[in-house]
C-alpha cells in the first residue's frame, strides 16, 4: 500500500490500511508454524492472504478495513479482552469496536474470514482469488481431489485425480458437493466444472462398490444411494449458471449430469458414454428425463440402455452440447468466451436461469429420488456385482 494515497474522514482517518499491513508483520502476532493445517484456513493461506493485502491496489474503504483488523486480531488473538479505550481515543474505540462485535467466534472461523475477506478484495481487483478460494470455508480440510478458483468472476471446480481418469470417489463426491454449495454463495458470475489431464471424467469410482462396510452390500448401497440423491440436489438446485467444460472423454455420472448445466463446451476429442447396462446398473443425474426431452427417446434410449459412446460432433448435434471446439485451441476460444458471458450483470443471469429452471424443478427432483432408488437396488444385484468384478479382473489380467 505504500504510496497510495488513502482519503478518510474523521474520525476514521487515522485507521491506515498501511498500519493494518503492519500490524499482520509484527512477530509476536505470527504464527510458530506453518507446517501444519488448522481448521478453516490453514496459517499458510492466511499467510498467503496477509501478503495479498499488501498489494491491493484500492482502497477497500474505512469499514472494510476495520473488518480487517479485526478479524486479523480475533485470528491471531483470540475474543477481544483488552479494556474499552476512552470515549475520546475515537480511532482506538473504532477499532476496538469491530474487534469486540465479532464475539466469540473461533480462531479457525476468523482466520477463515480473513481469508475469504482478502481474497474477495484481490478478485474484485481482477486478480485471482485462487489461493483463498481453494479451501471449503469453514470445513478444516483442503481439497483432496480438487482444484477450485474463483478469477475474472468465474469459480471453476476441477476435477484433479488425472491418474484415475478423474473418476469420482466417495471423498470426490462430498468435496464436490462442498465447492458447489460454495460457488452459489460467492461473488463469482459463472461456475464451471472441468477436468484435470486427457479426461473430462471417467465416472463413478468403481472401487467405490469393493468398500463394504460392516452392514454389508445393503448398507453400501444405502450409504451410495443417499450420496448420489444429495450429489445430483446440488446440480438441480444450483442458483447461478452452470458451464461443463468437457475437456475430454466423459463417462457415466459426468455425462447423465450434463443436462442439468445450461451450457455445455466439449472439445472435438470428447466423447460421452453411459454404459450402465454393461455394468447392471440404470440412468442416474435426471438423465431418465433430460435425455429423452433433449433428444427424443429414440437417442436417449440407444445411450442409456444400449451404451452407445457419442462423439462431440454428435453430442452436440443431439443437443446435449452446446457447441464443440477444436482440441487446439479449446481452451483459449472457451476461457476467451467464458471471460466475456462472466461481466454480464450477475443478477440478470442467475434469475434468468433460474426461472428457466423452475418449471422443471420439483420433476428434477422426483426424477433424481426414483433413480437412486432404483439405483440402490441395482448395487446389491448379482448383475452389478459380476460387471464391477469383471472390470477389476480384466484390469489384473493386463
Ligand atoms: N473407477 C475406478 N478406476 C478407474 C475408473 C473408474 N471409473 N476409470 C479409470 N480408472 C482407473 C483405472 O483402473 C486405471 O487405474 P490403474 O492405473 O491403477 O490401473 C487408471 O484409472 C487409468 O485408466 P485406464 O483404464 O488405464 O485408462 P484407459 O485410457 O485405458 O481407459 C477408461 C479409460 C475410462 C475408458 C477405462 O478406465 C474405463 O472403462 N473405466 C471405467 C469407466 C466406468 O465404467 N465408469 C462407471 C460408469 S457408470
Amino acid at each position: 500500500m505504500a504510496g497510495v494515497a488513502l482519503k478518510f474522514s474523521a474520525p476514521w482517518r487515522f485507521v491506515k490500511l498501511r498500519s493494518l499491513v503492519r500490524l499482520s508483520t509484527i512477530p509476536s502476532l505470527q504464527f510458530h508454524t506453518t507446517a501444519y493445517p488448522l481448521m478453516g484456513a490453514t496459517v499458510e493461506q492466511f499467510e498467503q492472504a496477509k501478503g495479498r493485502l499488501s498489494i491491493l491496489k484500492n482502497d477497500p474503504g474505512n469499514e472494510v478495513k476495520l473488518q480487517i483488523y479485526a478479524l486479523f486480531k480475533q485470528a491471531t488473538q483470540g475474543p477481544c479482552n483488552t479494556p474499552k479505550p476512552g470515549m475520546l481515543d475515537f480511532v482506538n474505540k473504532v477499532k476496538w469496536d469491530a474487534w469486540k462485535s465479532l464475539g466469540s467466534i473461533t480462531q479457525e472461523e476468523a482466520r477463515q474470514q480473513y481469508c475469504d475477506l482478502i481474497g474477495s478484495l484481490v478478485a474484485a481487483e481482477g486478480g485471482s482469488s485462487a489461493q483463498v478460494a481453494a479451501q471449503p470455508a469453514g470445513s478444516g480440510a483442503a481439497y483432496e481431489t480438487l482444484m477450485v478458483t474463483t478469477e475474472d468472476s468465474i469459480t471453476t471446480i476441477k476435477l484433479n485425480r488425472p491418474a484415475k481418469k478423474n473418476a469420482i470417489t466417495t471423498e470426490m463426491y462430498n468435496e464436490i458437493i462442498t465447492a458447489l454449495e460454495q460457488a452459489a454463495k460467492d461473488d463469482s458470475v459463472i461456475t464451471v466444472l472441468t477436468g484435470a489431464g486427457d479426461f473430462y471424467c471417467s465416472g463413478n469410482d468403481l472401487t467405490n462398490f469393493t468398500k463394504i462396510p460392516e452392514g454389508g452390500v445393503e448398507a453400501m448401497a444405502k450409504r451410495g444411494g443417499d450420496l448420489l440423491r444429495e450429489y445430483v440436489r446440488a446440480y438441480i438446485d444450483f442458483p447461478k449458471p452452470l458451464v461443463a467444460v468437457v475437456n475430454g472423454p466423459a463417462v457415466g455420472i459426468s455425462v447423465t449430469l450434463l443436462g442439468l448445466f445450461d451450457l455445455v463446451y466439449a472439445t472435438e476429442k470428447a466423447t460421452f458414454h453411459t454404459p450402465f447396462s454393461q455394468l447392471g446398473q440404470s440412468a442416474e443425474g435426471c438423465s431418465s428425463y433430460t435425455f429423452p426431452k433433449i433428444m427424443g427417446n429414440a437417442k436417449a434410449t440407444e445411450m442409456l440402455l444400449f451404451n452407445k459412446k457419442l462423439s462431440a460432433v454428435q453430442a452436440c448435434e443431439l443437443g446435449l452440447v452446446t457447441e464443440v471446439f477444436p482440441d487446439s485451441s479449446f481452451q483459449s476460444e472457451v476461457w476467451t468466451r467464458l471471460k466475456s458471458y462472466a461481466t454480464l450483470p450477475p443478477n440478470s443471469l442467475a434469475l434468468s436461469k433460474q426461472l428457466i429452471r423452475a418449471t422443471e424443478k420439483e420433476r428434477l427432483h422426483a426424477v433424481n429420488e426414483a433413480e437412486v432408488e432404483r439405483l440402490i437396488e441395482r448395487w446389491t444385484s448379482d448383475e452389478c456385482f459380476n460387471a464391477v468384478m469383471n472390470f477389476f479382473q480384466a484390469k489384473a489380467k493386463l
